[in-house]
């Protein structure tokens, strides 16, 4: 069975073709990221026309990737929850779109639950697991069974940790995504250089904060400011990056330890950072624990995890109908 996937949640425009749940045979992620680094983040509305602009070549260049047409496709899986609302309703036209004139099944998948089923086309999984998910703009703990249904155990209470990663960035002048170009400035500096905050470290809930690390970079920056002194910015970087990867490795190793789950998968855009796999793989050498990632481009919004996952929600019948449309959140209850 032939399911094309689209996601269109935030800022990257992506469609996929994935067969029998497993076997991707085309992924195409449109980054929209130039349009956004001027302003140092997702603008909405930016993200919106953008995606009305590159849907349809984007579902095309799956197709031509995969060398098959509509004609071979089975069934739609499309991203509806949660997201940018001016952007999901994007995809989520295009996907109705494709399965009314085709009449072929159409399914919507939680954008999160995507993320964790990125394990599945490179990892034996065993069920059920912990998957951590984390990206621009979530930071959970949840419970996957073997339907790939997920009860949230913990998640942030204000920002999550990409969206702590990209503020600072901004901060520092440093451009968008700033994850990803603080992995990399960071292996220049030393993770030890400045102590930040690790908020929540050692409280006994399974959730997270990150707002009062941001708050505290901004004060140590101005501080620096007023006192004319120039920390080295890798140095600076390096040590924000290591409390916010030393927060998400703690707190999910003592939460995967607490529910007796002994393989933890790791998934979201921030699961793509270097420090963040060495952390894992250092506790995990430590205690026996189990931590599997996808490869990094699996780790950011692609289409390919709709696919998969879709295949199954239709097998299961569970089916939307052209009523469907977005919603901005997903309860974390
Ligand atoms: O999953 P994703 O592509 O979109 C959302 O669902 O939010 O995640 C995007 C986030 C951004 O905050 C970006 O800065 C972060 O993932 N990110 C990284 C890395 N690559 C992307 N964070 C840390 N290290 C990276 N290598
Ligand atoms: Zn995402």
């Amino acid at each position: 069975m032939n399911i094309l996937g689209i996601d269109t949640s935030c800022d990257d425009t992506s469609a996929a073709v994935v067969q029998d749940g497993q076997k991707v045979l085309s992924m195409v992620v449109t980054s929209q990221d130039q349009f956004h680094q001027k302003y140092g983040g997702v603008v909405p509305e930016i993200a919106s026309r953008k995606h009305l602009e590159l849907i349809i070549v984007t579902i095309q260049e799956a197709l031509d990737r995969a060398q098959l047409t509509l004609d071979d496709i089975d069934g739609v899986a499309v991203t509806d929850r949660p997201g940018l609302i001016g952007s999901l309703v994007v995809g989520i036209a295009a996907a109705k779109s494709i399965a009314y004139t085709r009449q072929l099944p159409l399914t919507a998948v939680n954008h999160l639950q995507g993320h964790a089923y990125a394990l599945t086309f490179f990892h034996e999984l065993t069920f059920p697991h912990l998957a951590l998910v984390v990206s621009g703009g979530h930071t959970l703990t949840a419970i996957i069974d073997q339907d790939w249904r997920m009860t949230i155990i913990g998640h942030t209470r204000d920002d999550a940790a990409g969206e702590c990663l990209d503020k600072v960035s901004k901060m520092l002048d440093l451009g968008y995504p700033g994850g990803k170009i603080i992995d990399q400035m960071a292996k220049k500096g030393n993770p030890n250089a400045f102590t930040f905050p690790r908020p929540m470290i050692k409280d006994p809930s399974p959730h997270f904060s990150f707002s009062g690390l941001k708050t505290a970079v901004k004060v140590f920056l101005e501080n620096n400011e007023k006192n004319k002194i120039e920390p080295f910015p890798p140095d600076v970087v390096a040590s924000v990056q290591e409390a916010v990867m030393d927060v998400l490795v703690v707190k999910t190793h003592k939460t995967a330890q607490d529910l007796n789950l002994s393989l933890i998968t790791v998934s979201g855009g921030v699961a793509a950072n270097s420090r963040l796999r060495e952390l894992f793989a250092h506790k995990a050498a430590a205690t026996g624990f189990r931590v599997l990632f996808p490869p990094p481009e699996f780790c950011t919004d692609n289409a390919a995890v709709m696919g998969g996952l879709g295949f199954h929600q239709i097998r299961n019948h569970e089916l939307a109908g052209l009523e469907l449309n977005g919603k901005a959140r997903v309860s974390m209850k």
